[in-house]
């Protein structure tokens, strides 16, 4: 599963609501894009039970953080904020702590110890929220963390957290069924179990409505979707279907798992980007051998090799864990050697960080010492600048098609957004706004993102290019 904004800290988008004397809910997410949408489950849950959600953690009766187990050092920064909340206790009578998602499954007990959570809940026991705080009230610890073969949050329609209204994401399966030897994902969430596509539709139809724009279809291991004979590729088809308008984004792929007939629906429907996150983890077969992934290096390069052929114009991204148990120089140097082969456009790269109870902390010395893993980690990273400057140079005088997501951070003159590839593109607002498809020609860029201006902007003295077509740009 990708992680997003791990290293910026907490995703804490909670729209406020002002709903007089309701008890006021506020969440903090930490990890991957399951646990950001897993935040809006539970929001519509204690919605309907009667909470309002606040953005402001001073107004909140109950505060909840929705946790990551992927490393070790995603956990230091829950118990980090666990103080914080300790502060917000004291301040104020009436202020309950909930830990929720994969730390409360892999921590129960410890996160008991310390006198600041009220009440630890695990990622398939989210409906019982409302229970467990009412028995709080008495006193009690509230504690739930089964772990469910079924349960998918199929009839919940989340409330959506995110301030723009333009991209969501729609989990399509929970828990998974590989056993890779570094992750604890299938101790913290369970054995895979897919949603019916039905009620994945009826959600897509519900955002389609509500003017959403894009949409990301999650799982651990979205390949190996299966419902009644439905595959992955089929439900990208009913979804493109469904609603044409809308783009659709899908992760995480396995290399293992993905197969032809998905890259086909792919390049069938427009509506769906082409952009694939593939995590590769390490260029070495023998690494890959020992982590259980299932393939080797040769088959990887297969798949890109595949890929390219039916999408030719498809980003690629990926994980990439260095200094992983064994990790020689030479595995090392398969990594580099690989990522150059397929010349990602972008990769989220991490040390690896052994984590309790998995087959590597049983079986395997976690034996690169730290000041390898920093040095090869480094040198990973530096080359992905180079290879992501390298995709952003080939953009350059291209037309592409941005979805604006927001205003930009750094100038309110300027807004921003992605295009099918899932490259991040800023440009000067003109007359545009979030929401908007607008056609840019690329004209600069960085490693992080390209510049660019809006079609329509040539209509202007200015910036007036006659080689570009006349095309009115707005969705
Ligand atoms: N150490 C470092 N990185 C890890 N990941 C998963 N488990 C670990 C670990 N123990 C990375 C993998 C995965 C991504 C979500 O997090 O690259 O694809
Ligand atoms: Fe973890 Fe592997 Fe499952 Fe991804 S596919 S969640 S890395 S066990």
């Amino acid at each position: 599963m990708q992680i997003t904004n791990l290293n910026k800290g907490a995703i804490n988008s909670i729209r406020p609501v002002f709903d007089g004397d309701k008890p006021k809910i506020y969440i903090e997410t930490y990890g991957c894009q399951m646990n950001v949408n897993d935040s809006e489950v539970v929001a519509a849950i204690m919605q309907k039970a009667g909470y309002s959600v606040t953005k402001d953690i001073g107004d909140a009766n109950l505060i909840l953080i929705n946790t990551c187990s992927v490393r070790d050092n995603a956990e230091q920064r829950v118990w980090g904020r666990l103080e914080y909340f300790r502060q917000e206790k004291k301040k104020r009578a009436n202020v309950t702590v909930g830990v929720i998602g994969c730390m409360a499954e892999r921590l129960k007990d410890k996160l008991l110890e310390n006198n600041i959570v009220d009440i630890v809940i695990g990622p398939d026991a989210y409906r019982e929220l409302p229970k467990l705080v009412e028995k709080t009230e008495s006193g009690q610890k509230g504690i739930n963390i089964l772990l469910s073969r079924d349960e998918t949050y199929a009839d919940i329609s989340p409330v959506r957290l995110d301030k723009t209204g333009v991209t969501a994401f729609i989990s399509i399966m929970r828990g998974c069924n590989n056993v890779c030897a570094f992750c604890v994902v299938p101790y913290t969430r369970g054995s895979e179990r897919s949603r019916n596509p039905e009620t994945i539709i009826r959600e897509l139809k519900e955002l389609s409505e509500n003017g959403y724009k894009e949409v990301t279809l999650l799982g651990q291991n979205v390949d190996s979707y299966s419902w009644n004979g439905v595959t992955f590729a089929d439900l990208l088809a009913m979804v493109a279907e469904s609603t044409p308008a809308m783009r659709v984004r899908f992760s995480t792929s396995h290399p293992k798992d993905m197969t032809d007939k998905v890259l086909e629906t792919m390049a069938k429907y427009g509506n769906i980007c082409n952009y694939i996150h593939l995590p590769v983890q390490s260029g070495s077969s023998a690494i890959l051998q020992s982590m259980n992934r299932k393939y080797n290096r040769e088959e990887y390069l297969q798949r890109i090799e595949t890929i390219r052929k039916i999408i030719p114009d498809c980003a690629i991204s990926t994980d990439i864990i260095t200094g992983f148990c064994k990790e020689t120089q030479e595995d090392h140097e398969d990594t580099l050697s690989l990522m150059r082969e397929v010349g990602y456009d972008f990769a989220y790269m991490f040390k690896y960080s052994e984590r309790p109870g998995t087959k590597a902390a049983r079986h395997f010395k976690d034996d690169v010492p730290e000041d390898v893993k920093i040095k090869r980690l480094t040198e990973i990273i530096d080359l992905q600048s180079e290879l992501s400057l390298a995709s952003h140079r080939k953009d350059l005088n291209s037309i592409v098609e941005v979805l604006v997501e927001d205003t930009s951070k750094r100038s309110e003159n300027d807004l921003c957004g992605r295009t099918p590839q899932n490259k991040m593109v800023v440009f000067p607002k003109g007359n545009h706004k979030i929401g908007d498809l607008v056609k840019v020609k690329i004209t600069d860029c960085s490693q992080a993102t390209l510049k660019g201006i809006a079609q329509t902007m040539f209509n202007n003295e200015e910036h007036r290019d006659t080689t570009l077509p006349d095309v009115s740009v707005n969705a």
